[in-house]
């Protein structure tokens, strides 16, 4: 079988995190890799060529890559605030599409996927993976087979402090400076990252707790509030930061979700999945992820109480080797496994546009609550 040539766009950390984990797959060949920034595709090819042995073809923007590169499938790991134009441009084209978390940050940009997706036949899909943790898929198993009883509730975080993120962007080489000193603000050859604009209203930065909780109560957000610590009031001084944005939701079947992110005040890791902790309660039972690095995940069953369930972990012990070698507990390596199946044997990807805009429209309209002082809003049903 002829091998689906792929493209990359954007060739920074979360590409270089993946350039030796999607290429295992047999029917995967990178053919060409573009990024902005001064020296990165360069610098990326030779990364990709050290593991994987070839040396994709490289180019400096998007222009030059669609002009001059042949490919059958792109994965765009730019700034996801700009992303959607071009995930629309290259599904226009014709080309299949893989895009990065979180899938939009405009109500817009949400049915601009949709749209492209449906207009042109094409396959999309989000590389969220947190929903291919072995144990979300041990309660997704539980779920499907009424565990749970009625679920009723789910819980999530997104709480991931570094000391130094990147805050800031060299305008003219597009370098990003991994710092926390403010004054880059007041030298004009610096912008503010996405991450910076991120970090102003976390809450946008849901996908990894909404993909997984959703595919587990079923349904999809239908109304939004949130409230925020405030810009300016963080721990890290002189940035236009929050320390966490705390949301509330319900799903159209009656599922209220507890949700919060924030990246920019020290917190506590959990116990292999760092910065991200989970919770579901039904009628029979309910299932929790380890609070700490020093406690275990728990399920507490009516009537049995409360137990501890060592047996609950990210990496699937049966998976083969190519799955348990990936980043992020054997979790990287779904996106680009479904992805191809997709293309291959035109099937719907798990994490398919729908899927991918439900992951994103109820944290954008959060970040909206949020700005109107916690106001309840509505979540557009994309699939009407
Ligand atoms: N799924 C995950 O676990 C995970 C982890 C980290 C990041 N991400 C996502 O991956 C994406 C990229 O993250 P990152 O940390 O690499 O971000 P980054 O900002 O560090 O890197 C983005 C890269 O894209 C390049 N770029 C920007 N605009 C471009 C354009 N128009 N054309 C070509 N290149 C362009 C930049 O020069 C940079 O090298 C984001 O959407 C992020 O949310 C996902």
């Amino acid at each position: 079988m002829k091998k689906v040539r792929l493209a990359v766009l954007g060739s920074g950390p979360r590409w270089l995190s993946v350039d030796n984990v999607y290429p295992q797959h047999p029917d995967v060949e990178v053919v060409a890799l573009c990024d902005i920034a001064d020296g990165a595709v360069e610098d990326a090819a030779a990364h990709f060529k050290a593991s994987m042995g070839y040396e994709p073809a490289v180019y400096h923007s998007y222009e030059e890559l669609v002009k001059n590169a042949v490919y059958d499938a792109i994965m765009i790991s730019v700034d996801p605030d700009i992303q959607v134009e071009y995930a629309v441009a290259e599904m226009d084209r014709g080309i299949h599409v893989m895009t990065e978390v979180p899938a939009a940050y405009t109500i817009d940009q949400c049915y601009s996927l949709v749209h492209a997706v449906r207009k042109n036949g094409v396959k999309y899909q989000l590389a969220e993976q947190t929903r291919y943790w072995y144990f979300i898929q041990q309660w997704r198993a539980m779920a499907e087979k009424g565990e749970f009883g009625k679920i009723y509730y789910a819980e999530g975080e997104y709480l991931h402090f570094e000391p130094k993120w990147d805050y800031f962007r060299n305008k003219k080489t597009g370098h990003r400076v991994w710092t926390d000193d403010p004054s880059f603000d007041k030298d004009p050859d610096y912008e503010r990252t996405w991450r910076y604009r991120t970090f102003a209203e976390p809450i946008f930065y849901l996908p990894h707790e909404l993909s997984p909780l959703l595919s587990i109560t079923g349904g999809r957000v239908e109304t939004v509030s949130c409230v925020g610590t405030g810009i300016g009031k963080s721990y890290m001084k002189e940035f236009d930061v929050q320390d966490m944005e705390c949301a509330l939701m319900q799903t159209d079947t009656g599922v209220i979700l507890s949700l919060r992110a924030g990246f920019t005040c020290p917190y506590g890791h959990k116990r292999e999945t760092g910065a991200h902790w989970y919770q579901i309660k039904g009628t029979e039972k309910c299932a929790e992820w380890a609070r700490s690095t020093l406690d275990t995940p728990k399920l507490f069953t009516a009537g049995e109480g409360w137990c501890e369930r060592n047996d609950w972990v990210c990496s699937d012990p049966n998976a083969p080797e190519e799955f348990k070698r990936a980043l992020h507990g054997g979790a990287d390596y779904y996106p680009m496994y479904y992805f191809m199946d997709a293309i291959l044997n035109d099937k719907t990807p798990p994490m398919d546009v729908y899927r991918a805009v439900e992951s994103a429209a109820p944290a954008i309209l959060a970040a909206e609550s949020a700005r109107k002082g916690g106001v309840r809003l509505t979540v557009p049903n994309f699939r009407v």
